[in-house]
């Protein structure tokens, strides 16, 4: 029987559908509200409210469960590459090995930035924060290659875009590095795959290679694919709601840079390595930042902590903390961060206002310890989680276009501000 829900609305009583999911989540579709009852829902910070459905990524955070396209990311972290990923997030399926090399060829073809590109650059100030940069590139990109400003694409067109799209920002991010640090742009190597060859640009010197451990790669490799989609998290949202207007690919993924640079998304990762440094700093008493993020009048909070939809521990950041233990184990790297992260996640997770609040670390708390054994800077960890999120955000672009269904987006509001009042001139006021 198709379920229906029924509300109420000054003793007037409408008829609602129920939509049902995959795995039985449900959503009272509330489309029709405004026009039979004039009213509207009002769910500030979206916490009770879908925007669209998706066939991407499915999330339990109650159980603590995360799928890309009905694969669970244990599986995939274990067993697939960060570009095999992207192709099944982008495409919807798993490559046959033909078309993984074609996917994988066009990051070889688009992997250059155009010449003209690179003074872009040297106009930014050395000391600019990185996420800047890349937004402002990523965007910038449709000025050197026009046939990506084209908005009425779908199918394999899209995945095309998308491939040209994953190659330019690895390009883009390490030579944001480079001009940080102040040195030459090391290009790009054909022979090399995705991961070596990002940290081939970052690292290598004119006339010195870098050749990364197979445990670099693979670690990198890990944190790519878990942080390759999230539904409809913040960024997404931003990269969807810009897309809506037929906002071409990149001025999308360049709004969703800047979503995800904020602390309290995918700027977390630095602030957790910052916070980390500071509690050592402090002689390693974690009970006084706990304190301090318990405290009422204080805004202060432990970054890395809490999840808007996770109430059970994050199944990816217990993935990235086994990593980083068997990173820094392998190379035989003593880094105080960790013993610190381990303590603090301890007391937390024995403390009573954390447990009421079901807060558990998330994605971001245990990533910097790798990003900081691999040698990336702090200010380069949002760029890291960027490069990561990149194929989910093209997923759901390529998604959203070839959704019938895609309306602009455009929430309203309660207005509370002045009643009609008349002007005063400036003299009598
Ligand atoms: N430290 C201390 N208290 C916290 C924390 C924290 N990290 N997170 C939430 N709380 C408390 C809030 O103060 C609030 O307490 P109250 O009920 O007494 O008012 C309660 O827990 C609920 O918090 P909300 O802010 O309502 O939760 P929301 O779902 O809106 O926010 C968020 C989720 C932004 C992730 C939040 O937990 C946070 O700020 N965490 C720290 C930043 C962080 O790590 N962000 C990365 C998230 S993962 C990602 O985006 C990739």
């Amino acid at each position: 029987m198709e379920e229906r829900a029924q509300l109420t609305v000054n003793g007037e009583t409408i008829d609602l559908p129920i939509i049902t999911g995959t795995h039985n989540e449900k959503a009272i579709d509330i489309s029709s509200l405004r026009s039979k009852t004039s009213h509207i829902t009002l769910d500030c910070g979206f916490g009770n409210t879908g925007a669209c459905t998706s066939a991407i990524t499915f999330l339990d955070g109650e159980k603590g469960v995360l799928h890309y396209r009905g694969i669970p990311i244990e599986e995939l972290a274990e067993k697939s590459t960060f570009v095999e990923t992207a192709y099944l997030l982008i495409t919807g399926e798993l490559p046959s090995q033909g078309q993984l090399d074609n996917f994988a060829a066009s990051f070889t073809e688009h992997a250059s930035l155009h010449k003209d590109m690179l003074n872009f650059f040297n106009g930014y100030p050395i000391t600019g924060h990185p996420m800047g940069l890349l937004s402002a590139m990523v965007c910038s990109l449709s000025g050197y290659h026009p046939e990506l400003l084209k908005t009425d694409v779908s199918g394999e067109e899209i995945e095309r875009m998308g491939a040209q799209l994953l190659s330019k920002v690895r390009t883009i991010a390490a030579y944001t590095y480079r001009k940080s640090i102040n040195k030459p742009f090391i290009p790009p190597r054909d022979d090399l795959k995705y991961i070596p060859n990002f940290l081939h640009m970052m690292f290598s010197a004119p006339q010195k290679e870098y050749t990364p451990e197979p445990a670099v790669v693979n670690a990198l490799q890990t944190l790519l694919i878990l942080h390759a989609d999230h539904e409809q998290n913040c960024s997404t949202s931003t990269v969807r709601l810009v897309g809506s207007s037929w906002a071409n690919l990149y001025a999308c993924v360049s709004a969703g840079v800047c979503a995800l640079w904020g602390p309290l998304h995918g700027g977390a990762n630095q602030q957790v390595i910052e916070m980390l440094q500071e509690i050592h700093a402090a002689g390693g008493n974690t009970q006084k930042f706990i304190d301090k993020a318990k405290n009422p009048n204080s805004h202060y909070r432990l970054m890395g902590f809490g999840h808007r939809v996770y109430k059970n521990y994050d199944p990816r950041a217990k993935i990235i903390k086994q990593r980083a233990h068997q990173l820094l184990e392998e190379h035989g790297i003593h880094d105080p961060l960790l013993e610190i992260a381990v303590k603090l996640e301890e007391a937390v997770l024995k403390d009573d206002y954390f447990k009421k609040r079901k807060l558990y670390p998330n994605v971001d708390f245990y990533s910097g310890i790798i990003y900081k054994a691999i040698g990336i800077p702090t200010a380069m960890f949002p760029v890291m989680f960027a490069i990561g999120r990149m194929p989910g955000w093209i997923a759901h672009w390529k998604e959203m276009k070839e959704d019938p269904k895609t309306r602009i987006g455009r929430p309203r509001q309660i207005y509370t501000g002045y009643a009609q009042r008349d002007y005063v001139p400036i003299a009598q006021r």
